[in-house]
């Protein structure tokens, strides 16, 4: 069976390098491969709205940004299908009968949810679109029969909570609904990429984010002032690479290839490390090489959605036209759903026939 691909984000800002490392890279990877049959990838504004019921505002104004984002990055409308959530009401359809086929208790117990109400302060009043939304994200998921899903390990409860209801449904009804694996990044540093400032991660309310969109200037400011060892005073001075942010990001982002083009003085990562262990390597040389080799990298994208910017009514009909499709798979997979169902009354001419009958007999 071919693979079915499926990811989304939610837009409530710019994507950052967290985002390309962690999902983003890999996404126009699978994409580029083409190893599957359709790759959707949609802007998950409902769920964004779960949090952020008083500020569309912050929504509308970032699904423009991260279709660029996706865009410059190398997603292209030709070989994955780009669309809104908020545009496939089928998606509120199918959420509203999965809803009967889970537990209040079972989502309580997701994991993810538990985490995201501590950190929104919901405690005491979680609204129930937010409570919901893991039901959301199965049907979002299970809409378009997607057997694969490309995402951070935050995500795994959510895909656990999509195959009990996938199972659920298809024993009740009919097997329409695919259960779905989830695909995880490759490595520890894509999984999660620290801030500059060397905090856990890269996030926007902690402003130390590097922004795909960021131009080389913000750049090197940000590389300039990120966090290193801060027991490494002087050059020559023993440096530490471990929890040290420049090179945690060199673990991320330099290949071999970086050091024979920007910085022939070392073969790899591991000898520079190796160096700056010694001492007599300043942290001043690791940004500068950490800079170049970021902007090598940024510098198509950044030139890619400079030309994207030119024609932003493209852009919405880029995702008018992606939204155009993906409904059309909804659409199929609702009438199998009400059909397994046994609700698609004025399609169902057996139960018109029977009903026929039975009024005659009376
Ligand atoms: N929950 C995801 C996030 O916060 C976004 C998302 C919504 C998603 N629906 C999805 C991801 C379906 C993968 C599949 O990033």
């Amino acid at each position: 069976m071919k693979k079915i691909i499926l990811t989304g984000d939610r837009p409530t800002g710019k994507l950052h390098l967290g985002h390309y490392i962690g999902s983003l890279r890999r996404r126009v990877e699978l994409q580029n491969a083409g190893d599957y049959e359709r790759m959707f990838v949609f802007m998950a504004d409902v769920q964004a709205l779960t949090d952020n019921a008083d500020n569309p505002e912050k929504i509308r104004q970032n699904i423009i940004e991260v279709a660029l984002d996706y865009l410059s990055a190398g997603l292209d409308p030709q070989r994955c299908t780009l669309f809104i959530q908020s545009m496939i009401p089928e998606l509120a359809e199918l959420t509203t009968y999965l809803m009967n086929l889970i537990t209040v208790s079972r989502v309580q117990r997701n994991p993810t949810v538990k985490t995201e109400i501590k950190m929104r302060n919901f405690e005491a009043n979680i609204p129930l679109g937010f409570f919901c939304y893991p039901v959301s994200q199965a049907a979002d998921i299970t809409l378009f029969k997607a057997t694969t899903v490309p995402a951070g390990e935050d995500q795994e409860p959510m895909l656990e909570v999509t195959r009990e209801l996938v199972r659920r449904f298809n024993t009740i009804y009919a097997p329409v609904l695919v259960e779905p694996d989830i695909m995880l990044p490759e490595n520890a540093t894509a999984r999660r990429l620290p801030g500059t400032d060397g905090k856990e991660k890269m996030s926007k309310s902690l402003g130390n984010c590097i922004y795909l969109s960021d131009d080389k200037d913000t750049v090197w400011q940000k590389v300039r002032s990120m966090y290193t060892d801060p027991n490494h005073l002087n050059v020559s001075d023993p440096g530490t690479v471990e929890g040290n942010a420049v090179f945690t990001y060199l673990d991320a982002f330099a290949t071999d290839e970086d050091f024979r083009n920007f910085y022939p003085d070392y073969q790899n990562l591991e000898e520079m490390k190796e160096h700056y262990r010694r001492g007599g390597l300043g942290d001043m040389k690791c940004k500068k090489f950490l800079n170049t080799i970021l902007n090598n990298m940024l510098d198509p994208i950044r030139q890619r959605r400079h030309e994207l910017e030119q024609d932003i009514p493209e852009i919405y009909n880029i995702l008018k036209k992606g939204t155009e499709q993906a409904r059309q798979t909804a659409a199929q997979t609702m009438s199998e759903v009400r059909q397994a169902m046994r609700i698609n009354y004025f399609d169902d001419q057996e139960l018109i026939r029977q009903q026929a009958e039975r009024f005659k007999q009376q």
